[in-house]
């Protein structure tokens, strides 16, 4: 039984990627990813000194489905075979500092961001599913993780941020957008005979990061039902769940994760 409990969640053999695995998070998937047993890769256009340990860097712009196309033949080459893709990279900017440009009021919200946010988040990750999908559709087998938020669910709270500033209204278009995308994406698999190539979503609440300041942490301690955000390797257990036979009964749904903020 115990085994067998252990062999549900174990990713022996198989292969990952992670878009935007060199980031703060991306680093936490490829580790969660790692250490169950798979090989993995970042498709990212920063190279993290971190991720070398757990994972391969590939330079990828996922905006661009030729780079990414070029990327999933080195994968393929290299490893045979491709498992799981996690949809994690995102355009994201923090909060301006003072007398700093960014996080304009809506009406005038420059173009370019836009687009940028959208491009990043939304259609690179379509663009990476549909580069692997007719490798998962060939193994008939296949989990597809696309990294959601809070933000997926909830509005932007303007009220929490400094008078005239505006969280980006991209930022839960990208994060309510992967819903839509997960939903749609894991009906054409069923269509397409291959069911057991899974998709699904994975919201996450606000993350403990080093470079949080204390103002801030503090304010995130009310805005859950835990007191407080997750640290940066809360979201391992959930990923490999999500990532494995564990969830094989799974697809099309979206797993929030988020200290209960969401449902208060
Ligand atoms: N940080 C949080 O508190 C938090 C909370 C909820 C959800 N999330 C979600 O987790 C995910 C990761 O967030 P993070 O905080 O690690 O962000 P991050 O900014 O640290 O990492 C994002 C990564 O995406 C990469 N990237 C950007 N443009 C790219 C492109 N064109 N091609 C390839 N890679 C590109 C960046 O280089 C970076 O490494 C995001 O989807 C985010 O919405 C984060």
């Amino acid at each position: 039984m115990t085994n067998k409990i252990k062999n549900l969640f174990s990713l022996e053999g198989r292969v990952a990627i992670v878009t935007g695995g060199d980031g703060r998070l991306g680093i936490e998937h490829a580790k969660a990813l790692s250490v169950a047993g798979a090989t993995v890769y970042s498709f990212d256009t920063v190279r993290s000194d971190a991720l070398a340990k757990v994972a391969t860097h590939i330079d990828v712009d996922i905006t661009e489905p030729e780079q990414i196309a070029r990327a999933v033949s080195q994968v393929i080459k290299d490893s045979g075979r491709i498992d799981i893709l996690v949809n994690n990279a995102v355009i994201d900017p923090p909060l301006p500092k003072e007398g700093e440009a960014g996080w304009e009021a809506y009406p005038e919200f420059p173009q370019a961001q836009w687009e940028k946010e959208i491009s990043v988040g939304l259609s690179g990750a379509q663009y990476s599913l549909q580069a692997v999908a007719p490798i998962m559709i060939k193994q008939k087998k296949g989990s597809v993780i696309q990294i959601s938020s809070t933000s997926g669910i909830t509005a932007p709270n303007h009220s929490k941020y400094p008078a005239g500033r505006f969280k980006s209204a991209a930022y839960p278009t990208v994060k309510t957008g992967l819903l839509g995308l997960t939903r749609a994406w894991a009906s054409y698999f069923s269509a397409v005979g291959a069911p057991d190539v899974r998709v699904n979503a994975l919201c996450l609440g606000a993350v403990n990061f080093k470079e949080i300041t204390p103002e801030l942490l503090e304010k995130l301690k009310g805005r859950n039902m835990l007191g407080r955000p997750a640290s940066p390797d809360e979201y391992h257990g959930a990923l490999v769940f999500l990532a494995s036979d564990a969830s094989a009964f799974m697809t099309a749904q979206t797993l929030i994760m988020d200290g209960g903020q969401t449902t208060w």
